[in-house]
């Protein structure tokens, strides 16, 4: 036999060999997968394919499972998540595993999943949280910068690592989503949640949110095991209620909406962000959870929004009419999933009732569940259901902690250098440091930290200003500390801290935003003692601090920086040169507020933008 006789041989084997190769490869997009196979479980299918399949398989009990998310804590026992069929699981503020350690939480995930893996279909939870600055609910944590620091950073990439970082602690505690980023554009400071915003003007909502979608999204959903899912919120005009009252009414024409607290949505729609969250608030006088023309015609619609909308927590309850009227009108506009986020076996049973009496269409019912699957399949949930503990060493890492500190030097913004005291030199005699908020992490964390309230005090692990101040000092310098602002006589400098103590949502709103009694006494005391004044204000929003500005030789806002009190001191000692920008105008007294860039008549203490340097 001579080569070129079996050479036609040779070649039938080769072509052979190659096809077989070629059906192996199931994730080649060319060839389709077995067809005998549960199509839905196999990830070579593309997204919608599995979407269908799956769907097709549903009962209805099945998919409005889908739709209702209850609160851990409010499970009345952890087996109704099978018994319901259950999509989701949340934890609000401060609703945590006991004891609060990562460990516990993938735990309790894995767990929860587990219970949902072995429904007949096999669908993951997808599990939501509060992680609005760092994985806030978990002890020993990494805390960032609230948003509104954030803000001044102007700094998007830092925004995204910052998003990145958490993700990973997330990530490391088996949860899947963050409600956020908060992109509430906040135009009066009274408002409680001033601090979740990045600043007063549309364009901080469009930079930072954009970046905070991709840290926390990674580069596509599910492209890595670090990769939750975010949530944009509180759709839409959430800051721009009428004084500022929480949960209020958004009285504003549609082209003043959609100039101000609509852009941020697109930005975070075009980053990719695979969930929405419909706000409490009213816009001229109807609830936002019952507006089909904005959720349904607008997001969904004109803006391509093909993710899900989850309700706030028993938004629809605050609809008008009883139960029922609250379920039928909010599915009916557009809403996707609700936070029932107790009552989840009476709003299951009054929506299945809807079904069958063609109140809410069923084609509304597939809509919905489409789109919440198809989010669970972008996300590899189906393919990665349980928590990835290599992950769980990253909650509070060093890592992180540098990259919190970094967030906390560029958000500070130094209002007043009277004859460049600042940056402080580091071999002085004596520095005396006073202050309620001096030697404080619950006061520098503010509202969502460990509890959904916040609290003063030793809260978690981090570094408070004086301990910071401490570190930073290596030399012979001696430190006095005293909360009362006494004693200070004979000190080179004072470094004063004051400010806000912590709160969240509505409990935050004021119509007084001057400094307490206590704060303003503190500043006098080491002033009257013929010591020099770095003030540091601890706040969600501006402050009135205009009658005790010119006591102050120097004065910085640190909005609520979160653990690193690290980043303070640099800026302080010169071992980082101030850059941040004002995210909001700074008003001079309450008369003033509201007051914001762009305004006709625009005379505020500082401008926003403003901002010093050395
Ligand atoms: C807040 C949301 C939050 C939800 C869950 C609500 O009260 O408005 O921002 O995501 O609670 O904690
Ligand atoms: C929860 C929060 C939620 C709030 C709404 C609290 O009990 O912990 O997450 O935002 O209720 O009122």
């Amino acid at each position: 036999m001579t080569l070129k006789s079996i050479l036609p041989f040779l070649l039938i084997c080769l072509l052979f060999s190659m096809s077989v190769t070629c059906k192996k490869s199931s994730s080649n997009p060319d060839s389709p997968p077995d067809t005998s196979e549960v199509i839905y479980r196999n990830p070579a299918y593309p997204v919608e394919v599995r979407v269908e399949d799956l769907l097709s398989r549903m009962t209805l009990e099945e998919k409005i499972g889908q739709m209702a998310q209850a609160d851990r804590g409010a499970l009345q026992s952890e087996s109704d998540i099978k018994t319901y069929f259950l999509g989701s699981i949340l934890s609000g503020g401060g609703s945590a595993p006991s004891p609060n350690v990562p460990s516990e939480w993938g735990d309790m995930y894995d767990r929860f999943q587990h219970l949902a893996m072995s429904t007949r279909l096999g669908i993951p939870i997808i599990y939501g949280i509060d992680a609005v600055h760092g994985h806030n609910n978990v002890y020993g944590a990494t805390i960032f910068p609230h948003n509104i620091g954030m803000g001044c950073t102007g700094n998007p990439d830092l925004m995204e690592q910052a998003a990145r970082a958490t993700a990973e602690e997330l990530a490391g505690t088996g949860l899947d989503w963050t409600f956020g980023p908060c992109i509430a554009v906040p135009r009066d400071e009274r408002w409680g949640r001033t601090y979740e915003g990045f600043g007063e003007t549309p364009e901080l909502a469009v930079m930072m949110g954009a970046a905070a979608v991709r840290g926390f999204q990674g580069t596509e959903l599910g492209a890595s095991p670090t990769s939750v899912l975010a949530c944009a919120k509180h759709f839409v005009g959430d800051g721009g209620t009428t004084g500022g009252h929480d949960q209020g009414n958004t009285e504003v024409d549609e082209q003043t909406l959609r100039q101000i607290h609509l852009p941020g949505y697109l930005a975070a729609i075009q980053a990719g962000a695979g969930s929405i969250m419909v706000s409490f608030s009213s816009w001229n006088g109807q609830k936002m959870h019952g507006n089909h023309y904005l959720l349904t015609e607008v997001l969904k619609g004109e803006l391509g929004f093909d993710g899900f909308l989850v309700s706030d927590w028993a938004g629809i309850d605050q609809l008008p009419g009883d139960y029922r009227s609250d379920v039928e009108i909010s599915i009916n506009a557009g809403l996707d999933m609700i936070m029932v986020p107790d009552k989840y076996i009476q709003f299951i049973n009054t929506l299945k009732d809807l079904v069958g009496r063609n109140r809410v269409p069923l084609a509304r019912i597939d809509d919905a569940v489409r789109r919440i699957l198809r989010i669970k399949f972008r996300m590899g949930l189906f393919e990665h259901p349980y928590t990835d503990r290599s992950y769980t060493g990253s909650v509070g890492s060093a890592a992180h902690r540098q990259i919190a500190r970094e967030c906390v030097r560029q958000s500070l913004v130094l209002l007043k250098n009277q004859n460049q005291i600042l940056p402080l030199s580091k071999s002085m005699n004596r520095i005396h440091v006073a202050g309620k908020s001096a030697d404080n992490v619950g006061n520098q964390c503010g509202g969502w930290t460990i509890s959904w309230q916040g609290s003063s005090g030793n809260i978690t692990p981090g570094s408070t200003i004086l301990q910071a101040i401490q570190n930073t000092i290596t030399g012979n310098t001696i430190i006095t500390y005293s909360y009362t602002g006494a004693n200070a006589a004979g000190a080179d400098v004072g470094i004063v801290v004051i400010g806000e103590t912590p709160y969240a949502e509505g409990q935050g709103d004021r119509s007084d935003l001057h400094l307490a009694p206590e704060d303003v006494a503190a500043i006098q005391n080491v002033k009257n003692a013929g010591v020099p004044v770095v003030a540091v204000l601890i706040s969600g929003r501006p402050m009135v601090i205009e009658p005790v500005l010119e006591l102050c030789d120097a004065f910085i806002a640190a909005w609520l920086p979160g653990t690193e009190g690290r980043g303070v001191a640099d800026v302080i000692f010169g071992d980082y040169a101030p850059t941040g920008k004002l995210s909001h105008s700074w008003p001079r007294n309450m008369a003033q507020i509201p007051v914001n860039a762009g305004d006709p008549v625009y005379d505020p203490l500082f401008p926003y933008g403003f901002g010093l340097t050395y």
